[in-house]
């Protein structure tokens, strides 16, 4: 248990080493910024309900991988769910993730850069990335979604945006910050 965790905190930290162990992405798909990572099913809870989430919530997951995020929130949460994630091969297997859990009618996934995704419909962000993408998201997040949205983000903060909540679970941090009701970021 605790050399997974090892490896899994080397792969974080050397993106390059994940990569080589991974099947290539098929042509013509843009670099990932992220190796893909899976975050405990135990995670996936605590975050969605570190997040508040509930049957009226619109849930973006960046970065969405086998789906196991937006699933959740559908499937336990009762929540309108979205995957956003660039490699075609990862959409192909959240969306029969997603039919074999009976959830297709209230998720999407989308096929495409997290960067470029209109974020605006999203009360709740979930996250499991890099610092440096955190970071390159920050001004987006502040800048496209409502006062009153929820971001969480598996293992990573946002630099001086001060969370309003961190947990440890399973012994990863787990942060959590509010849009405030005057977005003056
Ligand atoms: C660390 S994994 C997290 C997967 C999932 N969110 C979870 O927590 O289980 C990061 C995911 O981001 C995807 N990714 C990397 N760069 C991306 C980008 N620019 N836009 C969308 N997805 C990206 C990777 O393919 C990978 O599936």
């Amino acid at each position: 248990m605790r050399s997974c965790r090892l490896f899994v905190l080397v792969l974080l930290h050397v993106p390059w080493l994940s990569v080589a162990c991974t099947p290539p992405l098929p042509v013509g798909t843009p670099p990932l910024d992220v190796p893909y990572i899976p975050t405990p099913l135990g995670v996936v809870k605590r975050m969605l309900q570190l997040a508040g989430v509930g049957p009226t919530d619109v849930v973006y997951d960046l970065g969405a991988g086998d789906g196991r995020i937006v699933i959740t929130a559908a499937r336990r949460f009762g929540a309108r769910a979205v995957g956003v994630e660039l490699d075609p091969l990862r959409v192909a297997e959240a969306t029969a993730n997603a039919r074999r859990a009976g959830v297709s009618e209230r998720v999407r996934f989308l096929q495409q850069d997290l960067l470029l995704t209109d974020l605006r419909e999203a009360t709740v962000v979930t996250l499991f990335l890099t610092p440096a993408l955190n970071l390159r998201l920050r001004p987006k997040l502040w800048r496209e979604l409502r006062p009153g949205a929820r971001v969480v983000s598996h293992l990573y903060d946002m630099g001086d945006w001060k969370p309003d909540r961190v947990e440890r679970v399973q012994g990863r941090p787990v942060y959590r910050w509010t849009i405030p009701a005057r977005n003056t970021h």
